[in-house]
């Protein structure tokens, strides 16, 4: 099918709000290929840049979510690590301003304590001069793990108890929600693993509670506007009971 006949099919039926991704396989990519996984890397950030233009510019749904680093890895090899860091600060410097100007605005879901400074402070600067855009919230979850998230409101909530600002009772969903990292972001409607694992790797933990879950064997590198579409295409062939009984 043609592209635009699936972007049109896609179209005319509700679309989610939020889609997150789990970007994985590029190593294996790049294996298949006899590369080096640097070089998965370095095509995975080419699909990226490939769906954030595609999304913004179709404006399919106003707020995606990257996977692009978990806290687990750190157990990498520090030069795929170093490499990765590298990739995501260049990325940054060279796409900004093209990004901004299709009304791209950025945020950053993790643990910046630990990251390399120059990359924080291209990631800061990056926050701030794409503050005022609205067409498409990309959110890039880098030293992300769900359990880190829900760990981060378990503290907040402890330190206003001992503020004495919060009791037992008052710590409802709602109010354990509102201390989450992921706030202010709606909870994901859809969320896509590439790469054939059929896991969350410690992604959204608390948020997936009630996301549709699509795993596909596409490699992150090959996962292209088709492969999207497709996946937008099964989310809305779902049901969603919430718990409910629907007739
Ligand atoms: C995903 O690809 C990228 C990151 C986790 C940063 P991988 O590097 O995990 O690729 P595979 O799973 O080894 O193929
Ligand atoms: C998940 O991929 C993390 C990201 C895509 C950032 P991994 O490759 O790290 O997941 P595991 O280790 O196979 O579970
Ligand atoms: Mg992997």
């Amino acid at each position: 099918m043609p592209l635009s006949d699936l972007l049109e099919e896609v179209r005319a039926r509700p679309l989610p709000r939020h889609v997150a991704l789990i970007m994985d396989g590029n190593g294996r990519w790049a294996k298949a290929r006899g590369l080096p996984r640097t070089e998965g890397h370095r095509q995975g950030a080419l699909a990226a840049e490939r769906l954030i233009r595609f999304v913004g510019n179709e404006k399919l749904f106003p707020y995606l979510t990257l996977f692009a680093f978990s806290t687990e890895n750190w157990n990498r090899p520090r030069e795929e690590v170093e490499f990765l860091f590298r990739l995501l600060e260049r990325f940054i410097r060279e796409k900004l301003r093209e990004l901004s100007e299709a009304g791209v605005r950025l945020s950053v879901l993790g643990d910046m304590a630990t990251l390399p400074r120059s990359l924080k402070r291209s990631l800061s600067e990056a926050i701030e001069a794409t503050k005022g855009n609205d067409t498409l919230h990309l959110t890039v979850a880098l030293n992300f793990g769900g359990r880190w998230a829900v760990l981060e409101a378990a503290r907040r909530a402890v330190a206003q108890a001992q503020a004495g600002e919060l009791s037992p009772e008052a710590l409802t969903e709602g109010a354990f929600q509102a201390l989450l990292p992921t706030a202010e972001l709606p909870e994901p409607d859809l969320i896509i693993r590439t790469g054939g694992h059929m896991r969350l790797s410690n992604f959204f933990l608390w948020e997936a509670a009630y996301a549709e879950l699509y795993f596909t064997p596409t490699l992150w590198p090959d996962f292209d506007e088709e492969a999207l579409l497709l996946a937008l295409r099964e989310f809305q062939g779902r049901t969603r009971n919430f718990g409910r009984v629907i007739a």
